[in-house]
């Protein structure tokens, strides 16, 4: 039914399992077999994958297409991986029986999945940051009010009081001033 090379992928394939850190991940099944396959993607903030692997439960075609697509889209941008048809994982295993051509479409499929789901976690980090960013933002312009607020009860009530002292003093000394003056007319008087 397969050929060798897909044997010999099938007997060792690579990129199984699930993935640290992945930031994409895709699961897609197919309803008339009741395979699924999952796969993980680690995508760097260039959009390059730098890691991409796998859980298959489902034929061996399915598992070999899973092994080869993720070998073909490890090192490709987001975009390059996209635009990987089935027919280049076909090609790669020289050939899938006529009936084990939807495991190659699922693989694909899986990919569009993990990708989306990439892209869906960084627009939710995008609104996270900007929404922070906001905040940061307005964080000067309230430290900025806080200054031109009024000032704490406390503060005024020794302003008052300072000024009230002041202006005592003020009287003080021109009580002073007028009654030396009066003693002055008075001594004034008294020589004339
Ligand atoms: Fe369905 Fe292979 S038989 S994915």
């Amino acid at each position: 039914m397969y050929n060798d090379k897909v044997m010999e992928i099938f007997k060792n394939p690579k990129n199984v399992g699930e993935l640290k850190g992945a930031n994409g991940i895709g699961t897609v099944g197919n309803e008339s077999c009741g395979d699924i396959m999952k796969l993980y993607l680690k995508i760097n903030d260039k959009e390059v994958i730098e890691n991409a692997t796998f859980k298959t439960f489902g034929c061996a075609a399915a598992i070999v297409s899973s092994s080869v697509a993720t070998e073909m889209i490890k090192g490709k941008t987001v975009e390059e991986a996209l635009e990987l048809e089935n027919e280049a994982i076909i090609d790669f295993l020289g050939g899938l029986p006529d009936n084990k051509i939807h495991c190659s479409i699922l693989a694909k499929e899986a990919i569009t999945e993990a990708v989306k789901d990439y892209r869906k976690k960084q627009a939710k980090l995008a609104k996270k940051a900007a929404k922070e960013g906001v905040k940061a933002q307005t964080k000067p312009a309230v430290k900025e009010a806080n200054k031109t607020k009024e000032k704490p009860v406390k503060e005024v009530k020794e302003d008052k009081t300072n000024k009230m002292a002041k202006i005592n003093d003020a009287t003080k000394k021109m009580e002073e001033t007028k009654k030396r003056l009066s003693l002055f007319a008075k001594r004034e008087k008294k020589t004339k």
